[in-house]
């Protein structure tokens, strides 16, 4: 039995993972690392990312991050990437999870609480609404803020876009992304039940180990359809 099906013959829903954080944090290798690990337990996962993830949401990234968007102000800034978060939760996030696939994405409501929410300082209610709105039943179980110091972020980017211009966000100065952190950091806080931090300047396989001990205590050891000896021989594969 894999760790979709409930035994019943109706697929259970899956789970939800989001990662975010600054520019720079590792997400992408994070996302790929995670990606593998749920795999090889049999869960079939779609990896994602915002903006985008869907055909439609995808053209709508190219003119967010362009900076066209920055005309519409920060209200309109977190409509366009509302938008395109409606069209991929319909179309991409919501179907998986339906039938009982994991979903993990790269980004998503939360980037809209920071960068728009926070940074634009827009009224928390507006954005709440705007996120009820777009993403109805798509709430993430579980999302993890890579946290990594604006400067070291920063760094890391320049040097992976090897000459190319900045997108728009990466454009912005120190003081921008050392309050994105703040808003990133205020979010964890105040959910804890769903949030997680994790310092994401420390090396590669310590970071993805923390992720994985957050996904297993949190999501895969409180799945009730194993049987305790299917959960007794994994913990035997895993100690082999
Ligand atoms: P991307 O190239 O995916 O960069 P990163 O590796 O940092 O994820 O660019 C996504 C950019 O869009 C990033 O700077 C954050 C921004 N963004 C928002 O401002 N609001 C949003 O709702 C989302 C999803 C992203």
């Amino acid at each position: 039995m894999t760790e979709q099906s409930n035994g019943s013959g109706s697929a259970r829903r899956g789970r939800f993972i989001t990662l975010e954080g600054g520019e720079g944090a590792g997400k992408s290798t994070q996302v790929r690392l995670l990606v593998s690990r749920l795999e090889e337990r049999g869960i079939e996962v779609v990896a994602t990312r915002e903006p985008g993830g869907s055909p439609q949401a995808e053209a709508l990234r190219d003119v967010l991050l362009s900076g066209r968007a920055a005309r519409f102000g920060p209200r309109g800034e977190a409509i366009l990437f509302s938008a395109a978060r409606i069209d991929h939760v319909d179309k991409i996030i919501e179907p998986a999870l339906a039938r009982g696939a994991w979903v993990v994405s790269d980004r998503f409501a939360d980037s809209t609480r920071a960068y728009q929410g926070a940074l634009g300082n827009l009224e928390q209610r507006f954005i709440l609404e705007l996120e009820r709105v777009a993403i109805a039943n798509a709430r993430p179980d579980l999302t993890i803020f890579l946290d990594i110091p604006p400067e070291a972020g920063l760094l890391r980017v320049s040097q992976r876009r090897n000459g190319e211009p900045a997108d728009r966000f990466e454009a912005e100065g120190i003081a921008f992304h050392a309050a994105l952190r703040k808003a990133f950091r205020d979010i964890a806080k105040a959910e804890p039940e769903r949030c997680v931090t994790i310092y994401a300047l420390a090396p590669e396989g310590d970071v993805a180990a923390e992720i994985w001990r957050e996904v297993e205590t949190r999501l895969l050891e409180e799945a009730p359809k194993k049987s305790s000896r299917t959960r007794r021989k994994h913990a035997a594969q895993e100690r082999a």
